[in-house]
């Protein structure tokens, strides 16, 4: 059975897209069928971060009722699998003829899991994106004006009958708010943290994942660590440090 899981914010710019890209690529490198769905269908963002913003079948086209879902799927050359939305000033005004959840279902049974990048707030966009999953994944920045707005994010998704899996702390470092200062406030378990990392940066410019760019980041690791605890394994250093050697062992091949 195919699990849909929706990443939200309230604030927007916290790392939503940063954080779906980084799961899905690390899933699938754990041998999972995934697709990354840019449900942001106003601002779109998956297609910049990888370097493929110009697509000629988009999500747009099939929330026009023009394609089927899977027509609009591509694997990106990292061996992530996406389906990108228009970044088009005129895409971003259409009309639904069908809702995201309905579209949704028909990628039922053909992947493992489907990832979706919700864009942030709480308009009929966002509404629509989280009644098609299963579970939510929030994102915050560790400030209380990020964490803040989660709390709405996860009253409507309360109020729409949507799970919310778990908080996910991104770019923490000298902080105004702890883990445990958020888990109090938002009263959702923090399922990872990931740290500030400049790599994330260099990757955006690269348009990779940073786990494909700088697999051994720290933000990277922190991604492995996550994925491996959403399958409900144990992420050991040992795994990253048996691929190092594998990777040398080539070199010398
Ligand atoms: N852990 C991190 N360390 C450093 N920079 C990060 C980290 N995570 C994300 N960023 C940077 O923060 C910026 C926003 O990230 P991203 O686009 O993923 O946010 P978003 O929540 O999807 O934004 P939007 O709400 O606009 O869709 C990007 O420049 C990204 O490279
Ligand atoms: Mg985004």
């Amino acid at each position: 059975m195919s699990k849909f899981v929706g990443i939200v914010s309230g604030k927007g710019g916290v790392g939503k897209t940063t954080t779906t890209i980084n799961l899905g690529m690390v899933l699938t490198n754990f041998g999972k069928d995934v697709v990354v769905v840019d449900a942001n269908l106003k601002t779109p963002n998956v297609g910049l971060h990888l370097g493929v913003s110009k697509m000629p079948i988009t999500l747009h086209d099939a929330v026009r009722g023009n394609v089927h879902i899977t027509e609009a799927a591509y694997k990106h050359i990292c061996g992530l699998r996406i389906i990108p939305a228009s970044i088009s000033f005129e895409d971003s005004k259409t009309k639904s003829h069908k809702s995201l959840s309905d579209i949704m279902l028909d990628l039922h049974g053909k992947v493992d899991v489907v990832l979706l990048d919700i864009s942030a707030g709480l308009n009929e966009e966002v509404t629509d994106a989280m009644k098609a999953c299963d579970n939510l994944i929030v994102v915050v920045t560790p400030d209380m004006p990020s964490v803040t707005d989660a709390l709405k994010t996860i009253k409507l998704a309360e109020e729409i009958g949507v799970n919310v899996f778990g908080v996910i702390i991104n770019k923490a470092g000298d902080d105004e708010l702890t883990a445990q200062n958020i888990e109090t406030i938002l009263e959702k378990p923090i399922i990872g943290t990931v740290p500030y990392d400049e790599n994330v940066k260099k990757s955006l410019r690269f348009k990779f994942p940073v786990v494909y760019s700088h697999p051994e980041s720290a933000a990277s690791f922190a991604y492995k660590k996550l994925a491996a605890k959403l399958l409900g394994e144990e992420y050991r250093e040992t795994l990253q440090k048996e691929s190092v050697l594998g990777r040398l062992m080539k070199k010398f091949k």
